[in-house]
């Protein structure tokens, strides 16, 4: 009877002691330094939330694909053209070299577009930028018209010619 109670007991011990190891080797079951080196220290109100992969990916979403830097890259557009009238050379390299940046930086975040963009960044822009540096007004303005050219070649290979008008009223705006 007494050395039945004992294997009882023995037997109760052992299974609780089992039960604790599977809970503390289950993955969730304990906090290991790489799960807290996943934590990023944000405060509770971020929108960021989950590990630091989670928080990536919420953050390349939010970084958007290429029509966001087309804004950019519109707005810059007008802008050059602004400086080229008036032969501010400076602000004309200044925003060449910005559109340039933003065009690499959304192929790069997009790569199928990126053959498209080539013949842009290759043969478009640079004389833009030569001009500028050159202080050539005439060589200038032959850039700009190729670089409008150039532009809407591009929505034309990625089935956007309808932004065609789009683009052209930055033209008509910055002449103003
Ligand atoms: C990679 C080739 C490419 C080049 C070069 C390019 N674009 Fe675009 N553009 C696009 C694509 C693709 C879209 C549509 C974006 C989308 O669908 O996400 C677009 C959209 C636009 C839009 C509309 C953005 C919107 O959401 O309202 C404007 C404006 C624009 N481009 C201006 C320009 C100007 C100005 C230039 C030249 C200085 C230029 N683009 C050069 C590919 C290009």
């Amino acid at each position: 009877m007494r050395n039945r109670q004992v294997s009882v007991w023995v037997a109760v011990s052992l299974g609780a002691v089992g039960f604790l190891l599977g809970v503390w080797a289950s993955p969730g079951g304990r906090t290991t330094a790489a799960d807290k080196a996943d934590q990023p220290k944000t405060s509770p109100e971020s929108w960021l939330k989950g590990t630091t992969d989670e928080r990536f990916t919420t953050t390349e979403r939010h970084l958007r694909g290429l029509d966001v830097s087309m804004l950019e890259i519109g707005h810059r557009y007008g802008e050059l053209l602004v400086a080229g009238r008036e032969r501010n050379w400076d602000h004309a390299i200044y925003q060449a070299e910005k559109i340039d940046l933003s065009l690499r930086l959304a192929v790069e975040r997009r790569p199928k577009r990126g053959e498209a963009a080539k013949p842009f960044l290759a043969a478009d822009l640079p004389p833009v930028l030569a001009a500028a540096k050159a202080k050539d007004a005439e060589k200038l303005d032959a850039a700009l018209t190729r670089l409008h050219a150039g532009c809407v070649e591009c929505h034309k290979k990625e089935n956007v010619l309808y932004f065609k008008s789009a683009v052209d009223r930055i033209k008509v705006s910055a002449s103003r």
